[in-house]
C-alpha cells in the first residue's frame, strides 16, 4: 500500500484520495483526484499491485471532456452481501458481494457539471463504471473516447486476439505484453468481415499473468447503449488504454442524461481456476424483467448444419445467384439436389433426436435467398417467412410435434440487420405459429446500415432489440456472430448462448483451431457468457468426406466428448452428422447422457492455454460428470473425487483416449471403462496430445457394486 502511495504521489500532486477493501480484506482499491481535478484509481491484492494508478474519464464531442477539472462533491461507500439464483446456469446460487464506492465530480469551470464513477469491489475483482445524472448543463451529449486506463505493473504473458471492430473468431496469440503484433500470423482470410484496429490493440475478455503469479483478466459487464471496448497496449509502460468502436461518422455514443456506461471489470486471483470461478462479473448485470421464465429450456439439439460445413449438402436450393426476393420464381428454379433442409432429410433428424433424446433440431437453409447471401453486402437477401420448395414447413411442424422434438429456426441476417429489424416481428410471428420457440441468429458479413460495426453502439442496441422481443415471444436466442457477451444473459436468460468467438466450424473448411485453442477459450471469450461453439465431432478428418480437403479438428474424439463439460453453455449442440455418431454408440452415449444445467461447478485444475478439468453436478439430479482436456502436450494428472457425497458409490465411466491415440494420426481411438468410486477415490488422468477424458458420475446400485471393479 505505502509503495501504491508513493507511487501516485511521484506522478501526481494528490487533492484526495480514498481506499476501500474488498469484504475479505485482500483487495484494496485507491481512488484519487490529482492537484488539478484528474481522477485515477489503482487496485492491488494483499502486498501486490495488480493495476498501477490509472487514469479514468470520458472525452466528450464539442464540448470539454469529463477528464480533469474535477473536484469531489462527495463520496459514498456501502456495502452489499446477497444471495441469487440464475434461471441457468453452472451454479444453481450466487453471492453478490461487494464493497461500493461512489464518487461525485463536480467540474466547476464547466457550470458544475456532473460526473459520478461508481466502484464495486468484490473478493475476484473489481468493477467499475461512469454514470450521468440528470443535470442542469448536459442533457444529450456524444462520447468521442474514454480515458480510462489499466496500467499494469510489467510486461505479463498475455492470452489476446487482435482487436477488431466486426469480429471475435480468431485464434489464440500468447505473447507478453511487449511483443503483441496483431498485424501478423491470425489467418484474416479465413474471417469474412475484419476492421483490425491497430499493431498494438486487443480485444476482451483478456487473459494475463504476471510474472509474480497473479491471473488478470480485463473485460465488461452489462454493455448496454454503448459500443464494445478494445484495448489499446503501450508496449513500453504496459498501460492499457480503452479504444471504443465507432459509428460510420466516428463517434464512439450518443448518450442522454441520466446515462451510465457499462462496467469496466478486472478479476484477479493468485490461482486460474478462481478467475474460472469469478462471478463478478453475472453479478455486475441487472437481474431479469421477466415474469415469467418457466419456457426457458437449457438443451441439447442436433441439426441440418454440420453436414452444410463439410460440403456434404448445400444451404442453397439451386445453384444459380442474382435472384431476389420479389422477382424470382423459386418453385420454377432448377434444384441443385444437394439441398440439405428438405423435408426427408430434416425427418431424419428429428427421428434421430427423438430416438437419443434431444430437445431440439435446427434446420439452416430452409428459407429462400441462400443462393446469393454471401459477400454481396446486398440489402434484401432474406424474409425469413418464405421456406424453399422442398422444405415443408406444415408437415415438419406436424412431424416434429409427434415425436416430441422442437424444430429450432435460423436466421441468418447476412448482416443486413436494417432488413432483419423490419421483418423481425412477421419472423417471430410465423416462428410461433409453426411451433419453434428458439431461434439461432447469424451476422456473417458486413453490416448493413452500411458503415456500422459489428461491435458499435448501434449493433449493441440491436442485439438488446432482438433478446427483448425474443423474450416478448416466448422464443430463446443462440446468436452467431454478435459482440462477445459480457453477461446480459442474467438480464435476457432467453439469450442462451452466442458464438463470438471461434467455434468448431473452422476446421470444417480452415486450417482449423490449434490444439490450445479450447483451453483458452473459458479464460477468455466464456468469461461473458456461454458459447454455442458446437462441440462433438466424431469423425475428425473431412477428407473421409471425400471433398477434396484435408482439413480436420484438431483435437481427439475424446476431447470432443470432454467440451461439453469444460465449455459450459445451456445450449449444446450434438454438431456430427447422426449417420457419424451411429458408427460409435458407446461414445456417443456420452453426449447423450451428458446435462447442460447445473447445480454446482468444481475447477479441478487449470491453466491457461495448457489444460483444464471441470467437474459438474447435474441440477437437481445424484450425478456428476468431469470433463479434461490439454493442449498439445499430452498429460497426467491425479484428480480427486473428494468433491462426491461421503461414503456414497457412484458408477463413473470413464471415456478417455486409447493409450495409441494421437491427434493427427489416430484421432478417433479411445476406451471406455467403468468402475465402482466414491468420495475417497483418486483417478489418474491420462490424455494425449490435444486429447481429453470425460466421466459421468452416477449412483451405484447393489448390482453395479457386484459386477464391478473398485477403481
Ligand atoms: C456462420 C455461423 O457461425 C454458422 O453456424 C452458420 O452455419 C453460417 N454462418 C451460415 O449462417
Ligand atoms: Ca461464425
Amino acid at each position: 500500500m505505502k509503495k501504491l502511495l508513493i507511487a501516485s504521489l511521484l506522478l501526481f500532486s494528490l487533492s484526495f484520495s480514498q481506499t476501500i477493501q474488498s469484504p475479505n480484506g485482500k483487495l484494496t482499491l485507491t481512488f484519487a483526484l490529482s492537484a488539478n481535478g484528474e481522477p485515477t484509481y489503482a487496485l492491488s491484492l494483499g502486498s501486490k499491485s495488480v493495476v498501477k494508478t490509472s487514469k479514468l474519464g470520458i472525452l466528450l464531442k464539442n464540448q470539454p471532456s469529463f477528464d480533469k477539472g474535477f473536484r469531489i462533491a462527495k463520496t459514498d461507500t456501502s456495502s452489499h452481501d446477497s444471495v441469487w439464483e440464475p434461471v441457468w446456469g453452472e451454479v444453481k446460487q450466487i453471492r453478490n458481494n461487494y464493497r461500493e464506492l461512489a464518487v461525485t465530480l463536480h467540474q466547476k469551470a464547466e457550470k458544475d457539471r456532473t460526473l459520478i464513477i461508481r466502484f464495486r469491489l468484490f473478493d475476484d475483482g473489481l468493477g467499475f463504471r461512469y454514470e450521468f445524472p440528470i443535470q442542469q448543463n448536459l442533457q444529450y451529449f456524444i462520447v468521442s473516447g474514454e480515458a480510462t486506463e489499466f496500467s499494469l505493473t510489467g510486461d505479463h504473458k498475455v492470452f489476446w486476439i487482435p482487436g477488431d471492430y466486426d469480429t471475435n473468431e480468431y485464434a489464440y496469440s500468447t505473447s507478453q505484453l511487449s511483443t503483441i503484433d496483431a498485424t501478423v500470423g491470425h489467418a484474416a482470410d479465413e474471417i469474412f468481415a475484419r476492421t483490425p484496429v491497430a499493431r498494438n490493440a486487443v480485444q476482451t475478455p483478456l487473459m494475463m499473468k504476471s510474472k509474480d503469479g497473479l491471473y488478470i483478466n480485463i473485460h465488461e459487464a452489462a454493455l448496454v447503449n454503448y459500443p464494445a471496448m478494445n484495448l489499446s497496449v503501450n508496449q513500453k509502460t504496459f498501460a492499457l488504454s480503452a479504444v471504443l468502436v465507432p459509428d460510420p461518422v466516428g463517434n464512439k455514443a450518443y448518450l442522454q442524461t441520466p446515462a451510465k456506461t457499462p462496467w469496466r471489470t478486472v478479476i484477479v486471483a493468485d490461482n486460474a481456476p478462481a478467475i474460472l470461478a469469478s462471478k463478478l462479473i453475472l453479478n455486475l448485470n441487472e437481474p431479469t424483467k421477466l415474469a415469467d421464465v418457466s419456457w426457458i429450456k437449457p438443451q441439447k439439439y442436433v441439426g441440418v448444419w454440420w453436414e452444410l460445413h463439410v460440403g456434404v449438402s448445400t444451404w442453397n436450393y439451386a445453384d444459380t445467384n442474382n435472384v431476389s426476393l420479389a422477382g424470382t420464381d423459386w418453385s420454377a428454379l432448377k434444384p441443385n439436389g444437394r439441398h440439405g433442409a428438405n423435408t426427408a432429410r430434416v425427418k431424419r433428424y428429428i427421428d434421430f433426436a427423438a430416438a437419443h433424446g434431444f430437445a431440439g433440431v435446427l434446420v439452416e437453409g430452409w428459407n429462400i435467398g441462400w443462393e446469393d447471401w454471401f459477400g454481396q453486402w446486398k440489402e434484401e437477401v432474406f424474409d425469413f417467412v418464405t421456406p424453399y420448395p422442398d422444405f415443408d414447413v406444415k408437415e415438419l411442424q406436424q412431424y416434429a410435434a409427434q415425436k416430441g422434438v422442437k424444430l429450432i429456426m435460423h436466421h441468418e441476417t447476412s448482416s443486413s440487420v436494417s432488413n432483419y429489424e423490419r421483418r423481425m416481428d412477421a419472423a417471430y410471428r410465423f416462428m410461433k405459429e409453426h411451433g419453434y420457440d428458439a431461434v439461432k441468429t447469424g451476422y456473417v458479413g458486413k453490416i448493413i446500415p452500411r458503415g456500422e460495426y459489428h461491435d458499435g453502439q448501434w449493433m449493441i442496441n440491436h442485439y438488446a432489440r432482438v433478446a427483448e422481443k425474443t423474450g416478448q415471444y416466448q422464443i430463446m436466442v443462440v446468436a452467431h456472430e454478435p459482440v462477445r457477451p459480457t453477461g446480459l444473459h442474467r438480464t435476457y436468460p432467453n439469450w442462451l448462448a452466442c458464438e463470438a468467438a471461434r467455434g468448431n466450424e473452422f476446421n470444417a473448411w480452415s486450417h482449423g483451431n490449434p490444439p490450445e485453442h479450447e483451453t483458452i477459450l473459458p479464460f477468455t471469450r466464456l468469461m461473458g457468457g456461454p458459447m454455442d461453439y458446437t462441440p462433438g465431432i466424431f469423425q475428425i478428418k473431412m477428407d473421409y468426406y471425400k471433398n477434396g480437403r484435408t482439413t480436420q479438428v484438431h483435437t481427439t474424439l475424446t476431447k470432443q466428448l470432454a467440451l461439453y463439460v469444460t465449455l459450459y453453455s445451456p445450449i449444446q449442440m450434438a454438431a456430427d452428422l447422426p449417420e457419424n455418431y451411429e458408427r460409435f454408440p458407446d461414445a456417443f452415449q456420452f453426449i447423450k447422457d451428458v446435462a447442460t444445467d447445473w447445480d454446482d461447478t468444481k475447477i479441478l485444475e487449470a491453466e491457461p492455454g495448457d489444460y483444464l478439468t471441470v467437474a459438474r453436478k447435474t441440477k437437481g439430479k445424484d450425478e456428476w460428470f468431469i470433463g479434461a482436456i490439454t493442449d498439445e502436450n499430452k498429460r497426467s494428472s491425479k484428480v480427486s473425487l473428494d468433491f462426491l457425497p461421503k461414503s456414497r458409490k457412484y458408477v463413473a465411466t470413464i471415456y478417455a483416449d486409447a493409450p495409441d491415440a494421437h491427434r493427427e494420426k489416430n484421432p478417433m481411438a479411445y476406451q471406455i471403462n467403468s468402475y465402482i468410486v466414491d468420495s475417497s477415490t483418486m483417478l489418474n488422468l491420462s490424455l494425449v496430445s490435444s486429447g481429453g477424458t470425460a466421466i459421468s458420475l452416477k449412483p451405484a446400485t447393489a448390482d453395479d457394486v457386484k459386477k464391478l471393479k473398485e477403481y
